[in-house]
């Protein structure tokens, strides 16, 4: 009772700036909708029809030229941009507006040959050979110097066309996972570990060189950590160095190709570039300041590679429920919303099989990346290629070059609606308060992935799969989510949750108690508080760092073997794990919820909540592979703090933007019936939603 009077007070108190009201001013803003072309992949004499059709099919813009250098620069200095002239001036007669894209992801023969010294080295040793793309080193020179010509030109050629709406980096930034080993990324990490460090000493203590004799003297015997060429065990603090770097460095490249548009484009052009949805390699967030707005790929049915977890027996033809939508909490980041470059046209051909796509969930995924705040959702491909890597692979028509396939005829479905959605569109709408009181903000810094990886304790652990266990229960609970970093306002949020919060120190401990104190909830998980920064342990008891926080002494932790399952008991209920067990001991003012019920460790407790000043921490000091356990704890905790949450129906995505909410069936099994409030007004579907069907209402 007494925890439900203080969420009140609460909300009052917290002021939820977020996404309290409509994110955009004007209807046409709500979101635009476009699609790639090559036009150096295809005969001159097709470019109008094709972007004719493509008008006609109701795409708003069109992008071009992210693979075309040798085509733009065939020689050395030689830049010939007419051919690309003529494709935008046709995209432009036909009323489409366009995206330009720098080329850097594929050099040309003629640099990569005279230039060797710009191909990354593999782990192996191995330097890339020409051809593919992002084999190029973001370290290398002469890679920026040559990449610096062709953007210039570009940017003084297109800077102030209005058909231009804006640019693309590079692609997808992220060397696909490849770390570089090159000369020159050495000399780049010598360096950036001494600005880090000042002194050895500072870097001898921080990777605890004593073990195992690494110790170094002097900045210039600093090599790459690489797994491939040490007999047992790299450093785990160089690696955890080593990773931050590499996304430096990617961030780096990102931050340079910025610059130098900005400084010739007009302002009205925007610039960002189309980061993968979610890679450990990179951290797009470095970007936030350079980039207008980050946008993301998206391919919600990649045989065998990201559609695991799917609701029904189909599932491998619709992905898992919250994909998209855990992209859009991730990149909207403070910008408050963000964009789609890339979505999946229907089937593709880098699977491990490549399935058809369930028919509808293309319209589907594209209301599910509208409602998460897409400024604009690109679609990969306009055409299927004939020739090339990519054969196989969908485009929005067929071999024929004309025919819709179910992407186009799925796409100029959403493009109709859309254009009915602006019509319908009212200002100053205000986002209903009995959602927002379940925003929930989940703080997140990729060291505690990288560490959680990097010494992972049991092959069962994988931080992917917990990142994205939390943020799906979070949805399935219908809380409105936004991703954080530890320099934001915490303020805003009633609830934020730190999963595998790993790496902590004083100043953040500090700021989380104080959030607490002033009546946030605050959600930790297994695995939190273990390490300082440099990845050490503390020197002290386990838990003890975070115990004022958590209200726990943390006695030990345990894992089970892959056919082993440990049980736990609440409310009543049981549930299994064989993951992680954090043993909890609650202090005198903690409340324990769950308990294990086997192990020599039963009735030791598995998850609590404790008071401190007007809010609450919870523990969750387990991880299980189905979520069922961590969903009850979620439910329990904002029953306890007085937020009413929804269990939604399995596979319901439910959201709520610039006044109109949107209903996706994920599941591929069952039908859902949506609770509409007697005042909804219904714009298209209906309340009983077959799989891969929308409801959207005002
Ligand atoms: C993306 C990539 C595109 C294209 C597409 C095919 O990851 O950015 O260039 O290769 O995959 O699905």
């Amino acid at each position: 009772m007494q925890v439900k009077f203080l969420s009140l007070i609460i909300l009052i108190t917290f002021t939820l700036k977020c996404i309290g009201q409509n994110s955009v001013t004007k209807p046409e803003e709500l979101v635009k909708t476009g699609v790639y072309y090559y036009p150096e992949q295809w005969d001159k004499s097709q470019w109008d029809r094709d972007f004719k059709n493509m008008k006609s099919l109701g795409f708003e813009f069109t992008h071009f030229a992210e693979f075309a250098w040798a085509m733009l620069e065939p020689e050395e200095g030689k830049f010939d941009f007419s051919w690309l002239d003529e494709a935008v001036l046709l995209a432009k007669k036909n009323g489409l507006k366009v995206i330009m894209c720098t080329p850097t992801a594929a050099p040309p023969v003629w640099l990569t040959q005279k230039y060797p010294e710009v191909l990354l080295v593999k782990d192996d040793g191995i330097r890339a050979k020409h051809g593919g793309r992002e084999h190029f080193s973001w370290s290398s020179k002469k890679y920026g110097e040559l990449s610096e010509k062709i953007i210039s030109e570009m940017a003084k050629h297109y800077g102030n066309d209005s058909t231009i709406v804006g640019w693309q980096i590079d692609n997808e930034p992220s060397h696909y996972g490849t770390v570089d080993y090159g000369e020159e990324v050495l000399k780049h990490f010598q360096l950036w570990l001494q600005n880090k460090y000042s002194s050895i000493d500072s870097l001898n203590f921080a990777w605890g060189t004593t073990f195992w004799s690494q110790r170094y003297t002097s900045f210039a015997q600093m090599i790459l950590p690489n797994v491939k060429t040490n007999v047992q065990q790299v450093n785990p603090h160089a690696l955890l160095d080593f990773q931050r770097f590499n996304a430096f460095e990617c961030s780096k490249f990102v931050s340079f190709q910025a610059k130098i548009l900005k400084k010739y484009i007009d302002s009205s052009q925007w610039v960002t570039t189309n980061f993968m949805d979610f890679h450990s390699k990179v951290d797009p967030w470095l970007n936030d300041k350079d980039l207008d707005f980050l946008a993301y790929t998206m391919y919600p049915v990649g045989g065998g590679f990201n559609n695991m977890g799917g609701v029904g027996e189909q599932s491998f033809r619709v992905g898992v429920p919250n994909k998209i939508a855990f992209a859009n909490d991730f990149f909207r980041y403070k910008k408050k919303f963000t964009a789609v470059m890339e979505l999946q046209p229907g089937q593709v051909n880098w699977g491990l099989y490549n399935p058809q796509t369930y028919p509808g969930i293309i319209r589907a995924w594209l209301w599910s990346a509208y409602v998460g705040g897409s400024k604009l959702i690109c679609s990969y491909r306009y055409r299927q290629p004939l020739y090339g890597g990519e054969q196989y692979h969908y485009g929005m028509v067929g071999t024929d070059g004309v025919t819709p396939n179910v992407g186009g005829r799925e796409y100029g479905q959403f493009m109709k609606e859309i254009q009915q959605l602006r019509t319908q569109y009212k200002p100053n709408n205000k986002i209903p308060q009995e959602y927002l009181q379940r925003k929930t903000a989940i703080l997140w810094n990729w060291d505690n992935y990288r560490v959680t990886e990097i010494q992972p304790q049991t092959n069962q652990w994988n931080p992917s799969k917990v990142i994205y266990k939390f943020h799906r229960i979070l949805k399935e609970l219908n809380c409105p989510v936004d991703f954080i970093s530890e320099d934001m306002d915490f303020a805003s949020y009633p609830t934020i949750i730190a999963p595998m919060y790993q790496l902590v120190d004083d100043k953040l401990i500090e700021k989380l108690t104080l959030y607490v104190k002033n009546g946030g909830h605050l959600v930790l998980t297994a695995r939190s508080g273990e390490k300082d920064r440099n990845g050490h342990l503390w020197e002290m008891p386990y838990g003890k760092k975070i115990e004022t926080l958590t209200g726990d002494k943390l006695l030990f932790f345990d894992a089970l073997p892959e056919d082993k399952l440990g049980t736990i008991s609440m409310n009543k209920k049981t549930y299994s794990w064989n993951n992680w067990a954090d043993v909890l001991e609650p202090l005198a003012r903690t409340e324990s919820f769950a308990t294990y019920n086997d192990q020599f460790y039963k009735s030791k407790s598995a998850a609590t909540l404790t008071k401190i000043g007007k809010g609450t921490v919870s523990y969750i000091g387990v991880d299980t592979d189905n979520g069922a356990f961590e969903k009850e704890c979620l439910f329990q905790m904002y029953n306890k703090i007085g937020i009413r949450v929804n269990k939604l129906a399995d596979g319901l995505m439910l959201d709520w933007r610039d006044g109109f909410w949107v209903a996706v069936n994920y599941s591929t099994n069952h039908q859902i019936k949506v609770d509409l409030p007697k005042t909804a007004k219904i714009i298209f579907g209906k309340k009983l939603l077959n799989p891969a069907e929308v409801i959207v209402w005002e």
